[in-house]
């Protein structure tokens, strides 16, 4: 500690014994460290009145955009690259085969199931269609792990997600695909288009702000889990889209590329997925069922 401790350090020692009677242990060190953060952070910013008002109307601003539908403090999480810094640090282990993404926050529970080969997007949803396939198994053993769960979701050609456009079907570009004794799977998807993350509300202020794009890379999102296995939350991207190294939200990467190749009217993708052994847990789906 330094020796002209002044009156500000002896607040914030006072607010850490205030805090230093929880119980569960976990919990107490997350508070404890908050604190010690958060004082050091408006010391070291030197926060003035007004900019203290400012902060917290942001936050109001923030919550008035958040809802069933959407979260912009998930969004805000994702454009400061705090989301995929926890991906990174419970999940990114040198020589991953296949990178970690963050879920995002158009995940929606309880996605159909459907048959192998089908598509996820309605007869009259338009954009060019890609047909992917792959196999699922396992890191260490090369083994095919069947009857692993594939939950895929993705944007119309718009931009939108069907829960954010009225003009889409229930759970349109969304569905649940199971491996089969091989391991394999098959789906029919749209090949995806870029398009921008929301910036109607505050997180769009500090975009425009720090003059950042914002822009997401073509993507389609992907959730592999089977019993016995580590979750798998990816996305895939379009091998030689440029907005891959400038993604809004600091997830798309090397190792999340797919090679889509033309087949006539639509395209080809195969892309596999290998999982490690660990625990199977589902991430929260932003959006309720
Ligand atoms: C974000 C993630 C997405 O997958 C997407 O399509 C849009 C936004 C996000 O992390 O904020
Ligand atoms: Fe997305």
């Amino acid at each position: 500690m330094e020796t002209t401790a002044g009156p500000e350090q002896a607040l914030t020692e006072k607010v850490l014994k205030a805090y230093s009677n929880i119980e569960n242990p976990r919990l107490k060190f997350i508070v404890s460290v908050l604190i010690k953060h958060l004082h050091a952070c408006v010391k070291e910013m030197q926060v003035t009145d007004d900019e203290w008002e400012f902060a917290w109307d942001f936050m109001e601003r923030m919550a008035a955009m958040t809802g069933p539908e959407r979260n912009e403090f998930l969004l805000f999480a994702d454009v400061i690259g705090v989301s995929q810094l926890i991906e990174t640090l419970n999940h990114e282990k040198p020589g991953q085969p296949v990178g970690f993404a963050l879920v995002g926050p158009f995940l929606r529970a309880n996605d159909p199931f459907r048959e192998r080969g089908a598509s996820i997007a309605s007869d009259d949803t338009t954009g060019t269609r890609v047909r992917i396939s792959g196999r699922v198994f396992d890191f260490e053993t090369n083994t095919p792990i069947e009857g692993a769960i594939l939950d895929t979701w993705q944007a119309a050609t718009n931009g939108f997600y069907e829960n954010q456009d009225p003009n889409q079907p229930d759970y349109n570009l969304r569905g649940r695909f199971r491996t089969d004794e091989n391991g394999n799977f098959e789906i029919v998807a749209l090949k995806p288009t870029a398009y921008p993350v929301p910036t109607d509300g505050p997180v769009g202020e500090l975009l425009r702000a720090a003059r950042r794009p914002p822009d997401r890379p073509a993507h389609i999102h992907f959730i592999v889990s089977a019993p016995g296995y580590e979750t798998l939350v990816t996305q895939i991207f379009v091998n030689g889209d440029p907005i891959i190294e400038d993604d809004a939200v600091f997830t798309a990467s090397r190792n999340m590329v797919g090679d889509f190749e033309k087949e006539g009217d639509h395209f080809r993708l195969t892309y596999d997925f290998p999982l490690k052994r660990g625990v199977s847990i589902m991430p929260k789906a932003p959006i309720a069922a």
